[in-house]
């Protein structure tokens, strides 16, 4: 096995290397350009991966509602590049996607699995959207793994996550009105980093949701941060409204991991106990 890893020095990639060992071969945004096909080539010629991890994407949820050509190209394009190489050399393409690509059932309050109707509410997630449908039309042996918020230490020297924001501001500020109107579940990189190293060596292809276990409101979510980290800090529950971002969120997205659940004998740890873990590293 040759496991290129794309997007290898992200919040995911960064964890995910590691455990594959001397089978991955790690690509950084300098190494590849997914939207350009010349560039996967000449990357892919002397690497010839047998498999291909796409965790590279167009991330920035709000900014995308400005600019959604770029999301577009990076999150839609850049997969259906790597799924015609893959296609035609024969290769696994295992693509990370998002629960963004749901939504749009606003009446929704039951986990939602792999067959439920997609309908993104964003232009993040209708990118995301494209790059899976072009995933799974144009490369046979594929797998699609949908997480949910991601956390991880590369972020924390980075660009940050939800984790890191709460902590900064939890130094700083005494009181914070955060989200309760939406549910979901935040996800460690590591622990899905390890469901995609186990994913990736069968050949049970096809689409996956993959977070940890249960389920919480971002206000449950920071409520826990700070009693984990000791921060006494005053959390009161907010809206989305009020929060007024400018890309519109799920309001649920509770994925159903079942499914790869049985394909792993395992299901990812419950999130409290994830976020207890990376809590407590230094
Ligand atoms: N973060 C979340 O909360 C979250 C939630 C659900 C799903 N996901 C999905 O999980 C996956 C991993 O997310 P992450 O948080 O690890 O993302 P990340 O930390 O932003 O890492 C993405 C990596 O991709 C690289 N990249 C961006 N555009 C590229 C391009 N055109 N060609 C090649 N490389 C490119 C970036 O490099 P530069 O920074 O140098 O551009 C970065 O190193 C993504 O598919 C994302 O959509 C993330």
């Amino acid at each position: 096995m040759r496991i290129a890893v794309i997007g290898a020095f992200g919040q995911l990639g960064s964890d995910l290397v590691p455990l594959l060992g001397e089978r991955a071969i790690p690509f950084g945004h300098a190494d590849i350009e997914i939207t350009d096909p010349t560039s996967i080539t000449t990357a892919f010629a002397t690497a010839r991966p047998t498999h291909v991890i796409n965790c590279a994407a167009y991330n920035l949820v709000d900014r995308a509602e400005d600019e959604p050509e770029v999301a577009h190209r990076v999150n839609g394009l850049g997969p259906s590049h790597l799924a015609n190489w893959c296609a035609a050399h024969e290769a696994t393409l295992l693509h990370v996607s998002t629960d963004y690509v749901f939504g749009a059932d606003v009446t929704r309050c039951t986990p939602l699995d792999e067959t439920a109707p997609t309908g993104p509410v964003s232009v993040y997630g209708a990118s995301k959207l494209a790059g899976e449908l072009a995933v799974r039309s144009l490369c046979p042996r594929h797998f699609i793994v949908r997480t949910c918020g991601l956390y991880g230490q590369r972020a924390a020297r980075g660009k940050g996550n939800f984790v890191e924001t709460m902590l900064r501001l939890g130094r700083e500020r005494p009181e914070l009105r955060i989200v309760a109107n939406q549910r979901c579940t935040p996800t460690s990189t590591v622990d899905l980093a390890a469901a995609l190293a186990s994913l990736i060596e069968t050949n049970a292809f096809g689409t996956y949701h993959a977070t940890n276990a249960g389920n919480c409101s971002w206000f449950e979510f920071a409520s826990e941060i700070f009693r984990l980290a000791n921060l006494a800090v005053k959390v009161t529950p907010s809206t989305a409204a009020e929060y007024a971002a400018k890309a519109r969120r799920p309001d649920y997205s509770v994925l159903d991991c079942d499914k790869l659940g049985e394909v792993l004998g395992r299901p990812l740890p419950p999130w409290q106990e994830a976020l207890a873990r990376y809590i407590a590293q230094p």
